[in-house]
């Protein structure tokens, strides 16, 4: 062995940099990270409440991640044997990635795309190749088309993070129907989008689409992300690739309570929907701003100069957006979550004092 590999590895990895998390800042409205706080504290504390009773958490989760894939199951339509669930879809990506490319394998993606899935590819000297969104954050699906034959593998966060761009349905069928290699559509927003494809994957042995529970749901913090694939690759993910209990026993109860009472949930995405447009309505009244259309729970917008002024100056009204500077050709990028009616207002009113 090397004298001094450890050291050298520890070196190479620390040089990757990895993924930005954003900024702690005390008692803010928090409206930097996608989540929802639309889903009423009720929700939360109701599920919360009704896990703990069933839970016993001396004991490992045997059998707790298959009652939560059957319920899945119930909630996209999709047999169970299309479903896999990770600690978040982050964890499915990652061993997706992992497992299925190397610096042999090229990824097809956008750019922006996902910072988490580019950070991964980092980290496993995957090659990317990354088509750039056009100057008004849309993409070009011919572009997409003529380089599928150079990858191996494509992946698209559709609704995209953080330009909040979907591509037309039958579009994005297309360029899926064309790809032959492995296609991962990332729909951790998609239920703010048009559509979502979850639906068409027992038809395309080659197509993983990723969900979540953190976003339309609003549990970001219990970590339960699923996938729909066909299932071979389903059952060969559970039992080989994942870890035999990836989840908590609170967070399995808690998610299997949660789609219990989905019903709620399609009545927070129509308010999120609804102040989205709110938002983007309001923020195009500004010449100092460009804001780019969104189908995800989230609007961006481009501040030019001036980013960094309204960033702070949000930050010292209590108020913590996503500093992103610059995204594809565009120099003063700001990403705000859609949040509750009243987080939205608080929002639009900072910015009408500081510009208005
Ligand atoms: C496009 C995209 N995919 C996946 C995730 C991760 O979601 P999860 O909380 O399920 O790990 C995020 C989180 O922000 C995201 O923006």
């Amino acid at each position: 062995m090397k004298k001094g590999w450890v050291e050298s590895k520890v070196k190479e990895f620390s040089l990757i940099g990895g993924y930005k998390k954003p900024q702690l800042h005390e008692d803010v409205l928090k409206l930097d990270s996608n989540e929802n706080y639309v889903i009423s504290k009720q929700f939360q504390s109701d599920i919360i409440s009704g896990a703990k009773k069933n839970s016993d958490v001396r004991e490992y989760p045997l059998g707790g991640v298959e009652r939560l894939i059957e319920k899945i199951s119930e909630f996209l339509h999709v047999p169970s044997s299309m479903i896999g669930v990770g600690n978040g879809s982050d964890q499915i990506l990652d061993i997706i990635l992992s497992n299925f490319a190397s610096e042999e394998t090229k990824v097809l993606t956008s750019n922006p795309t996902f910072g988490f899935f580019e950070e991964r590819c980092k980290l496993y000297s995957i090659p990317v190749i990354a088509i750039p969104f056009s100057q008004d954050m849309a993409l070009d699906i011919a572009e997409f088309v003529k380089q599928s034959k150079n990858a191996d593998i494509l992946y698209l966060d559709s609704p995209n993070n953080p330009t909040g761009f979907q591509f037309p349905k039958n579009d994005l069928q297309k360029l899926v129907k064309s790809f032959d290699g492995l296609v991962i559509i990332d729909e951790a927003y998609g239920q703010f989008g048009d559509y979502t494809l979850a639906n068409t994957v027992k038809n395309q042995k080659n197509l993983v689409v990723v969900q979540t529970l953190s976003k339309s749901f609003g549990l970001a913090g219990l970590r339960l992300g699923y996938f729909v694939a066909n299932k071979e690759f389903t059952a060969t993910f559970n039992q080989v690739l994942q870890y035999p209990y990836p989840l908590g026993t609170i967070s399995i109860e808690s998610g299997i309570l949660a789609l219990e009472k989905s019903g709620q949930i399609q009545e927070s995405v129509n308010i999120i929907k609804q102040e989205r447009n709110r938002i983007i309505e309001n923020l195009r009244k500004y010449d100092a701003f460009e804001v780019f259309d969104s189908k995800a729970n989230f609007v961006l917008f481009d501040a030019h100069g001036a980013y960094q002024r309204v960033y702070t100056a949000l930050i010292e009204q209590g108020i913590s957006i996503r500093k992103l500077g610059k995204v594809g050709n565009h120099e003063g990028c700001l990403r705000v979550t859609v949040g509750t009616k009243e987080m939205n207002s608080k929002f639009l009113l900072a910015i009408r004092d500081l510009l208005g």
